[in-house]
């Protein structure tokens, strides 16, 4: 691989040493509450690597586990109770809900001030209006702080964003055309007439889609920054599990890109690192 591996874990350990002194600086232990509905075993892992960073760092954390037949009444008053607990400063709702539930309408009721996921209506409005000191979404705003902390220059730079999400495609490219980012952005989608084009022609490329290794060796210019946000399962009938983790970026691209953030070891720790950043925040600015 002629890459150099840009280490997403490097980079959320050096955050973390700054959350633990703004922690201890904090008139208040921060608190976050992280409510989980069903048994998707993958979602568990996630909310419980939440849980152990919040131990890490000093933060309170509330874990409240739903069975997946709970209803949409009984999760609006769950998020009611914990907007108005004056001693929770974050609330996350770990997705997807079960089908039966409206995600976006549920997720809308938690109060702006404690919306650690950066997804309200008023978060993401902040964010179009290039006010970036508010709560940011987790993931998007970890990519940027990979890529900053890799000392990446994106001015100017031509930026191909893979997938259109509420929770990073749309957020991510809002970020990286902001003011101080500069980057000149696409937006690649299922329905753009050619995809490998648009890719080729970006000096960085952040794959957020869903489907997996889509993003090929010659879909890449020499020397271009690859970003994998990617998280998917495959079968793989040669690991005991049965099952093994691949990002949307074939590996083969790490021997054409310059920088390339592999899966696992990549974005999913910045998510993290960010979400513990957006609860201290929220803690500080509920209490200052
Ligand atoms: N599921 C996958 N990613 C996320 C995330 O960033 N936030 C929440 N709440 N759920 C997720």
């Amino acid at each position: 691989m002629a890459a150099t591996r840009l280490d997403g874990k490097a980079c959320a350990a050096a955050l973390e040493e700054e959350l633990l002194v703004r922690v201890s600086a904090c008139s208040v232990k921060p608190h976050l509450a992280v409510v989980i509905v069903g048994k998707d075993p993958a979602s568990h892992v996630y909310v419980n690597n939440k849980v152990r960073a919040c131990e890490r760092l000093g933060i309170q954390s509330t874990h409240i586990a739903l069975e997946s037949d709970t209803t949409e009444d009984s999760l609006r008053s769950t998020i009611m109770k914990l907007n108005s607990d004056s001693t929770v400063h974050g609330i996350l709702i770990q997705s997807p809900l079960p089908p039966h539930m409206d995600e976006e309408s549920l997720t809308d009721l938690i109060e702006p001030a404690k919306d650690v996921d950066g997804f309200h209506p008023i978060n993401l409005g902040r964010l179009v209006q290039g006010r970036l000191d508010g709560l940011l979404p987790c993931t998007p705003s970890g990519v940027m702080q990979m890529l900053d902390w890799s000392g990446v220059d994106l001015t100017g730079k031509k930026a191909v964003v893979i997938g259109r999400s509420r929770i990073v495609g749309m957020p991510q490219a809002l970020l990286l055309a902001a003011k101080g980012a500069d980057a000149t952005v696409t937006i690649v989608h299922s329905r753009t007439a050619d995809a490998r084009a648009e890719c080729l022609a970006a000096d960085v490329i952040i794959a957020a889609v869903g489907r997996p290794e889509m993003v090929k060796a010659d879909w890449v210019k020499p020397g271009a920054i690859v970003i994998d946000v990617g998280i998917n399962r495959v079968d793989d009938s040669s690991r005991e599990r049965g099952w093994r983790l691949v990002g949307d970026v074939d590996p083969s691209v790490g021997d054409v890109a310059s920088l390339l953030s592999p899966v696992p070891g990549g974005v999913g720790p910045m998510t993290i690192a960010m979400l513990m950043a957006n609860t201290v925040t929220a803690a500080e600015s509920q209490h200052s």
